[in-house]
Parts: C-alpha cells; structure tokens; sequence
C-alpha cells in the first residue's frame, strides 16, 4: 500500500475534505495515499485528523515569514520532502503565490464551495445567498494564479431553500465536495485529466444524461 503516490494535502480547519480524501484512499478508492498534512495552524483540527491515521504532519505558521514568498518556498520544501506528486487545498485559507505554482505546475487542487465563477473568495455559500440563487454548489479546480479562477476539473450542484441560512447552505454543499474532491484526485492519478487553455477533459468519462431541474417547483 506504501507504494501508491503521495498526495500531500494542506488544511486551515477543521479538514473535512481531508477526511473524505483519507477515507476514500483507505477504501482504495483513490490510486494514492495520503502521505503529509500541512497546516499554517497549529491547532487545525485537520492535523488531528492525520494523526488518527498515522498520517505525517506539518506546521508551517506563515506569521514566522517576512513575506509570502518566503512563506511559499518553506511550504514547497516541506512539501518535496514527502514526495508528494499532487498537493491538494483543502480549506486552506493561504493565498499562494508563483513560488508554490511553478513549483508543481497543473499538480495543486482546490475545492471551493460556489459553483465557480460565480461567488469566489470566502464565504461562498453566504455569497450565494446574499445573492439570491436558486441553486448553488461547489467546485474542484487546478490552482492557477488567480483566486479561484483555475481550470475546472469537476462541479456538483445543490438546490438553495429558502428558509436556509448560510450554515445549512454550507452543509448541503460540503456533502457534495466530499463526494466530488476524492473523484477528481482518483481522475488526475490515474492520469484522465488533460487540460488545454482553460478546459479540462477526462478521459473515458460517462457522458451524464441531460437533466434540468427548477427551484422553485411552484
Ligand atoms: C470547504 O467548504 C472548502 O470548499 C473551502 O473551505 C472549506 C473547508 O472545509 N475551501 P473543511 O476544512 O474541509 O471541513
């Protein structure tokens, strides 16, 4: 099992995301292993999480860095040190910079909670009520360097109620990025994932059947 790539994934919180991407490897549904939880804090509940698993960790606090370069070029050698093939965002609430880019060009995923390009930045899910949309969702992505504005690997959408708050909103999405973040690690380790300019195809993918939905139902 020691053998399968290593996905390094970097948390902020509570690390759900992380969660549902170890469980997925341990289930071997994903074709790698999880193999280093970084964190820029200390007591992200996220590292707790690896280490229940036996998982390496690292702290990397970004207020010890004159700067966000500086801060960038740690990360990318904590990172290389594990030999991590792909780095995975998982509520990591760092905005990286060319250093951590170039570092692992088209290598680093993230997941945002908003059917991107709508509602990007923080707080997608109140964005998305604030706004006033009938559905929302959330999205996987390669990291460019942009604020979530990279290439879009995969997308899940959830209806918004109308007596939801921002809490039940996130929650309803945060069970579809559980679902969606593993699947799109699984497509771009088995190397399905081709991208030109800024559209990704995968490989061997099921065309979905056409739907259409409306909310409301009235
Ligand atoms: C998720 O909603 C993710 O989309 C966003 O930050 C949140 C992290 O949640 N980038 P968790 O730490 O994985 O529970």
């Amino acid at each position: 099992m020691n053998d399968r790539p290593v996905i390094a994934v970097l948390v902020s919180g509570s690390g759900s995301n992380l969660q549902a991407i170890i469980d997925a490897s341990e289930r071997g549904e994903i074709p790698g292993r999880v193999g280093l939880v970084l964190s820029n804090k200390a007591d992200a509940f996220g590292l707790e999480r690896a280490r229940k698993h036996g998982i390496p960790t690292a702290v990397v606090d970004h207020k010890m860095f004159a700067g966000r370069e500086a801060f960038d070029a740690k990360l990318v050698e904590v990172i290389r040190a594990s030999g991590a093939v792909l780095v995975c965002l998982a509520g990591f609430m760092r905005v990286v910079t060319p250093v951590f880019l170039r570092a692992f060009p088209h290598r680093i995923l993230n997941i945002h909670p908003a059917l991107l390009p709508s509602f990007p930045g923080t707080h997608g899910p109140a964005q998305a009520l604030r706004y006033g949309v009938r559905f929302s969702g959330c999205t996987v992505h390669f990291l460019d360097e942009g604020v979530d504005t990279g290439p879009v690997i995969a997308q899940a959408i959830v209806p918004v109620h109308e007596d939801d708050t921002e809490e039940s909103l996130a929650a309803r999405i945060l069970t579809e990025e559980h679902r969606i973040y593993p699947m799109a690690i699984r497509l771009f380790l088995e190397g399905r994932l081709t991208i030109e300019g800024r559209k990704v195809t995968t490989k061997g993918a099921e065309k979905i059947p056409d739907f259409s939905r409306r909310n409301p139902d009235a």
